[in-house]
């Protein structure tokens, strides 16, 4: 079996066969990779428990195979590119050999201040090479990386350090975002306050800032660097050994940390990153995403690197210092592929092409989209004003879950289709079902998009509670993997997402349980009770429409829509926002106290002819108040 995919035959060969034997097929592609100790068994599952084990007693290390596999040939060639939010700061650059160097010295400074095999380590890092090096550091010496996006608030920092028992912290002073300075380790030092499991915390100097140091507790990376060499032996790991925890909201309350292990994450992110993106050797690839969140992960680090590629990361926002921004940093670095999410391509449309047309974009490839539902003005305008008219957009379906890129056009290769995700890519077995549980065979349908086939990325188990996991996923539908969406399959097989079909709005491309935000806003002690629904936003994809009764009607005023904004804001962060509050006097509730969130979906999109029934509503009034009220 051929790695890499070519031709639409070799995609059909290589689909096939992956369906037909895919133990086999797994693993020739993981033969690819370097493994201390070959596997004894590819694949052992049931989806009832569930039990997913890929490559069982296979022993490794992902970081030899990120980076010390490619020094013979590719040492001196830039494994990752920096550039940083203002454009006047230099770039920076790490060639294979250096970025190994650095990975190593951090690896030594974690080991010295006593980070051992399988502890947790929360890396609460801007977009600065150190958040890569403690990445790839964490995983050279098989600590288990949590990367929490640097724009939670410290309650949800604490809520994951608690939440896995991280002994290690590592943060900065503070962060750039576009022309505003933002505090870090400030943010830290909040959420210690009730974090007893952490032991150490390092410190990367990012701003010159002075920060609070607390003996005993914080170190400087600059001081511990000083103190060690760039000779770091990988620890052994089994392939099933815990890599990373990422943690992701769902329906209940509470984002839960998402497992993935060491040598079946490896394997898929690097074929999928080779075979979606087409990735030549000397091509620049550039995902817009943050570390923070799986796509950073999967497809700016481990796959990337896995595949030697040469892969920049951005520190900055699209729209600072100009909404070219973006344009500047394709035509400086000479960029070919470039993967950014359909919420940044709408921002940037409305601030108007000329933005765009100020460069010349000639080096672009591939263009990529990820993280909701790209609507088809914004497909167009990608391709014909990025793109101009000449580079496959890959609208790539995927999930913190999945692990790697599931549903999605290879790019030059496959067909496409403006919105569709497209095919499967091999390996991956998606259906769709009714609300039973049938399979629904056949194409032009549409139901519940699930996965019957374990593929090597998947999800494990929720950290420290595996019922979790499985309730979630594994019990709606039997013997399958729910991923929460609804898909349609049109005529020629090729997939379209239609969106989340749980309490889970995805705002931005981020993903937030409306229980998350309900139980923000409940913080306010004005607040006796909300309802938090998406509606579509033009720039957002979807924007957070909260109903909110207040114990005092009187208290209805804007210094109240404020404190619960930051409330909030405190709980979670600033990416939580709601973009709307209501004021209402009830919710519509069946008789059984049963929020209809139905009804308030449809008021929020403006839908107010086609409620449904409301006649089984306890009380059915409070829908007329909640539509002459609507914002
Ligand atoms: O609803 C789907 C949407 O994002 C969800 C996964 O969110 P998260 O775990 O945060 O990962 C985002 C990046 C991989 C999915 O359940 N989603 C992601 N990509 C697409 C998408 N919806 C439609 N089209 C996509 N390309």
């Amino acid at each position: 079996m051929k790695f890499r995919i070519e031709t639409q035959s070799d995609y059909t060969e290589a689909y096939k066969s992956s369906i037909e034997q895919p133990e086999q097929f797994w693993e020739e592609i993981a033969s690819h990779y370097s493994w201390r100790k070959k596997w004894t068994k590819a694949l052992e599952w049931n989806f009832t428990d569930p039990d997913i084990k890929w490559f069982r007693d296979g022993q490794l290390n992902i970081t030899e195979n990120c980076l010390d596999r490619h020094l013979a040939t590719r040492g001196s060639k830039t494994a990752l590119i920096w550039e940083p939010n203002d454009p006047k700061e230099k770039s920076l650059r790490f060639t294979y050999n250096e970025l190994h160097a650095q990975v190593c010295k951090m690896a030594n400074v974690l080991k010295n201040l006593g980070v051992k095999k399988g502890d947790r380590v929360c890396i609460y890092l801007p977009m600065i090479p150190e958040l890569s090096f403690a990445v790839l550091a964490c995983a050279r010496i098989g600590a288990v990386h949590s990367v929490v996006f640097a724009g939670f608030s410290a309650h949800s920092v604490a809520d994951r350090i608690n939440d896995s028992q991280c002994s290690f912290v590592i943060t900065s002073d503070g962060l750039n975002r576009g022309a505003k300075q933002i505090p870090v380790k400030a943010v830290v030092d909040e959420a210690l306050e009730s974090c007893s499991s952490v032991m150490k915390v390092l410190v990367v100097n990012r701003l010159n800032w002075p920060v609070q140091m607390h003996d005993g507790i914080d170190v400087w990376y600059h001081e511990e660097i000083e103190k060690v060499n760039a000779d770091c032996p990988a620890e052994t790991m089994d392939s099933e050994d815990m890599l990373f925890i990422l943690y992701t909201s769902g329906s209940t309350g509470k984002p839960k940390g998402v497992v993935h292990t060491c040598g079946g994450y490896m394997v898929y992110a690097g074929y999928s990153f080779a075979n979606v993106f087409q990735y030549n050797e000397n091509e620049i690839y550039w995902c817009t995403a943050d570390i923070g969140w799986v796509t950073g992960h999967t497809y700016i680090l481990y796959g990337p690197l896995l595949q030697g590629a040469t892969s920049l990361m951005f520190e900055g926002v699209p729209t600072f210092p100009d909404p070219g921004r973006l344009w500047q940093v394709i035509d400086k670095h000479a960029v070919n592929i470039f993967y950014t999410a359909p919420t940044a391509i709408r921002s940037l449309m409305a601030s108007g092409v000329d933005h765009v047309l100020a460069y010349s974009l000639h080096s672009l490839r591939v263009l990529g989209s990820v993280g909701e539902p790209i609507n088809e003005e914004a497909w167009h305008w990608y391709h014909t004003h990025v793109g101009k008219g000449k580079c496959p957009v890959v609208d790539t379906w995927w999930q913190t879950e999945t692990g790697g890129i599931m549903i999605s056009a290879l790019a030059g290769i496959s067909e496409l289709k403006p919105a569709h995700a497209g095919l499967p890519l091999p390996g991956i077995q998606p259906c769709l079902v009714d609300a039973e549980g049938n399979e629904i065979s056949g194409n032009d349908v549409e139901g519940y998009l699930c996965v019957k086939f374990p593929w090597p990325s998947m999800i494990r188990t929720t950290y420290g509670d595996h019922e979790r996991c499985r309730i979630n996923y594994f019990a709606t539908y039997k013997n399958m993997y729910f991923t929460g969406d609804g898909a349609r399959r049109e005529s020629n097989g090729m997939y379209r997402i239609i969106g989340r079909v749980d309490d889970v709005i995805n705002v931005s491309g981020h993903r937030f349980g409306t229980a998350e935000i309900e139980n923000a806003i409940n913080q306010n002690k004005k607040v006796v009770e909300s309802a938090v629904v998406g509606y579509p936003h033009d720039i957002k994809g979807q924007g957070i429409y909260a109903y909110v009764i207040l114990s005092d009607m009187n208290l209805a005023t804007n210094q109240t829509r404020d404190e619960i904004i930051e409330s909030v804001v405190a709980e979670i962060g600033r990416i939580a926002k709601p973009d709307k509050i209501q004021f209402v006097s009830g919710l519509p509730k069946t008789r059984s106290g049963k929020i209809m969130r139905r009804i308030l979906r449809k008021v929020a999109e403006g839908e107010i002819g086609s409620l449904g029934d409301t006649t089984t509503l306890l009380d059915p009034l409070v829908v007329d108040e909640i539509i002459k009220g609507r914002l």
